[in-house]
């Protein structure tokens, strides 16, 4: 048999938000995957990049003051930590913000105008005159014209469900700066994708590329008629790629994304003296393209992308791996619940392998979506892994640390033999993306081994000094059982297959490990292999999740997209705030010097204390600061502090606050107020 070259990719994560568990669902179902195939002895690489570009992470650099470039660098790296602590393991990590991905970007834009697909069109878009930018559906809020709920999206009411143009809102406001958009008009240039209709219907139902329920989708929404024009670039300002042949506008985010799989591959190529096209162009041995991504970004990755491999003459995916979106206990990731976990914070409080081998026990070769049911976390990986998996070298090599594994391999009924024979059923599941399938056949043979261990007790035989044979034998053939199993399971548990291989001192390199037993070698002392999962550590994880839940990709998730204009753009959760202060708007604070004159405890409320503050000749106002964690209320009494004096009256629950206190200091017992000594009276102007 000779071995297949294959290219394996990932979705490219957004560069504006962390790495969550839902993301991982994805990298971890593809690393199995790409595992799997090396272990088979099969040619694999592993292609992945930062999605970089668009107006969202434009909005938020301007926001933060930074420029682009050290805002995706920075993202790029917390990226980089989290996966490779999840043993994700790539073989290039680019970025589409890269020159690789530049000149892939240009050759194929030169195919698709060389084939005539490109038109010219007008849009008319809301914009926003402060942030002085196009705001895609997503930026933009108001009141449903079908309904009139308050607070709708721009694509479609939560309440009525009726889709609408955001132009239809009533009372629109930018999410970005809050301003009203206006209507404006621009030019865009449009891919005429109908153009290749009849081949992408062949191509998406020709059972080849796409799992059944894809396909079906496909041809029920989209492929029963005309494929409508798909709009690839933005009119600047807009971070990304700027059209060399049309200057002042941008490829839309999405048309240089999946192009980042070649770009990627393009850096790979490099740095390892190999050829791009004997990746990607059609030859004598073609590669196997294989993308990996989830359901939300289907129709991306079902008919542009392969509307445009196909006019640029490149190889076209072998197959679209398509999986579903991760629930939480039965329920949507969320924010509040602190379900929202971010990678980093998992594993400050949990084993990653433990998640690897959970979403492969859920992860089947349909686009179900997969639920993360904590209960079920602890009890799998402390019943299968740890109580059936490890316990196999953990009730037995301490007895066999000074002889090693017997000589000649014993009998052992056949038990080696028959989960030797399984190893083609076990492949045929991983490469099929039934993991959840291979799993079972796994942990059926550990329940076998757990049986033939318990019969044989070497730890009762042990007590016997006449039968040293027997406990070597029942150790050899039990140690030999849990190293197949640990070569059945190194696409899921990398770690477990080393700490196997030193246990046993013959390293797990290939699938044909599992065939043949080990006999005569040395086992090293035992190290304990893996923990039980307590449920408490669970508990905090999600605690801890919600404090910090990420703050952008939360509700980018949840969104339905419209494919064919504004798609998924990078998402922002979060109003931002795009504007800069100017000296007009500053000069209208009005900072005064104030004296405390009392100061009270707030009933029902943590955090705040009340205040009457004096001005001077100017009368008192009645304030509410958040300053309980660093004072006490008789401390203050007398204190000067700043306040904004010209702050709108605010109704807070425990009555109108005047005026707001600034401090300065890191929160808690480090508030800190004007110095006692300043010089400063009661009335004085801050300037
Ligand atoms: N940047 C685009 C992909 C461009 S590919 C040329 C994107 N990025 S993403 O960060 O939002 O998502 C990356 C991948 O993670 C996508 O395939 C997406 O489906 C997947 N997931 C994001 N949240 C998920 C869940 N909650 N559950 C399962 N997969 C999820 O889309
Ligand atoms: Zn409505």
């Amino acid at each position: 048999m000779t071995a297949r070259r294959i290219l394996v990719t990932s979705a490219l994560p957004y560069a504006n938000g962390h790495i969550h568990l839902g993301h991982l669902v994805e990298y971890i179902q593809t690393d199995i995957w790409v595992r799997f195939q090396k272990l088979r002895g099969n040619r694999c690489i592993y292609i992945c990049a930062d999605d970089t570009h668009g107006t969202a992470i434009m909005i938020r650099a301007r926001q933060e003051g930074r420029s682009e470039d050290a805002m995706i660098a920075d993202m790029r790296e917390a990226h980089l930590r989290d996966f490779s602590a999840f043993d994700v393991a790539f073989d290039n990590y680019g970025s589409t913000h890269s020159e690789y991905n530049r000149q892939v970007c240009h050759e194929v834009w030169t195919s698709l105008r060389a084939a005539g697909l490109v038109i010219e069109k007008n849009v008319t878009q809301l914009f926003d005159p402060k942030a002085k930018t196009f705001l895609a559906d997503r930026f933009v809020k108001g009141t449903c014209p079908k309904c009139q709920a308050p607070d709708q999206y721009g694509d479609n009411c939560d309440k009525c469900g009726s889709t609408y143009s955001p132009a239809d809102l009533i009372n629109p406001v930018s999410t970005l700066s809050g301003a009203t958009p206006e209507l404006r008009s621009a030019k865009h240039l449009f891919v005429e994708i109908e153009k290749l209709h009849d081949w992408l219907t062949e191509w998406t139902q020709s059972g080849l590329h796409l799992q059944d329920e894809v396909a079906n989708y496909l041809k029920g929404h989209f492929l029963g008629e005309p494929l409508r024009d798909w709009d690839v670039s933005r009119p600047a300002p807009y971070f990304g790629f700027e059209i060399p042949d049309s200057p002042g506008d941008y490829w839309y985010v999405w048309f240089d994304a999946p192009i980042g799989y070649i770009g990627s591959t393009a850096e790979w190529c490099a740095k390892n003296g190999e050829k791009l096209d004997d990746w990607w162009r059609p030859g004598t041995a073609p590669a196997e393209i294989h993308h990996f991504i989830g359901k939300d970004i289907t129709y991306f990755h079902t008919l542009f992308w392969p509307a445009m491999l196909k006019t640029a003459g490149l190889n076209l995916p072998e197959r679209v791996h398509i999986h579903g979106f991760l629930t939480v206990d039965g329920e949507k990731m969320s924010k509040t619940k602190g379900t929202f976990v971010q990678a980093s914070t998992y594993l400050k409080h949990l084993d990653p392998s433990w998640l690897r081998y959970y979403y492969a026990t859920k992860l089947g070769s349909r686009l179900d979506d997969l639920d993360l049911n904590l209960e079920e976390f602890a009890t799998k990986v402390n019943s299968d892994l740890v109580g059936k998996v490890v316990n196999l070298a953990s009730r037995t090599a301490r007895f066999v640390e000074a002889v090693g594994l017997s000589s000649t391999y014993p009998d052992d009924g056949g038990l080696f033999r028959e989960a030797a024979a399984q190893a083609d059923s076990i492949a045929a599941a991983y490469e099929g993306c039934d993991f959840n399938g291979a799993m079972r056949q796994i942990m059926a043979l550990a329940d076998r081994a757990n049986k033939y261990v318990d019969e044989q007790a070497p730890w009762t035989l042990r007590k016997d000094p006449a039968r040293a044979a027997d406990v070597q034998n029942a150790c050899t053939v039990t140690l030999n059982l849990f190293r197949q199993i640990a070569v059945y399971l190194a696409p899921v548990l990398p770690r477990l297959a080393t700490q196997a291989s030193q246990l046993l001192q013959q390293p797990i390199t290939r699938w044909e490990d599992s065939q043949t037993p080990l006999v005569g070698t040395s086992v090293t002392r035992f190290e304990h292999l893996m923990k039980r999962v307590e449920l408490a550590q669970v508990q905090a994880m999600i605690e801890d999740g919600k404090q910090t839940a990420p703050e952008t990709t939360a509700e980018a998730a949840a969104v339905p997209s419209t494919p064919w204009n504004d798609g998924p753009e990078q998402i922002a959760a979060e109003p931002l705030v795009a504007e800069h202060c100017t000296i007009d708007d500053f000069v209208k604070v009005d900072l005064r010097v104030a004296r405390v004159v009392a100061a009270n405890e707030v009933v029902g409320a943590d955090k705040l204390l009340q205040l009457t503050l004096s001005l001077g000749g100017e009368g008192t106002r009645n304030v509410f600061a958040g300053i309980k964690s660093a004072y006490k209320p008789e401390d203050l009494v007398g204190r000067l502090v700043i306040l904004c004096a010209n702050l709108a009256p605010r109704k807070m629950k425990f009555g109108i606050s005047e005026g707001m206190v600034l401090a300065a200091g890191a929160g808690g017992k480090e508030i800190f107020l004007l110095n006692p000594d300043s010089g400063a009276k009661p009335g004085h102007r801050v300037h």
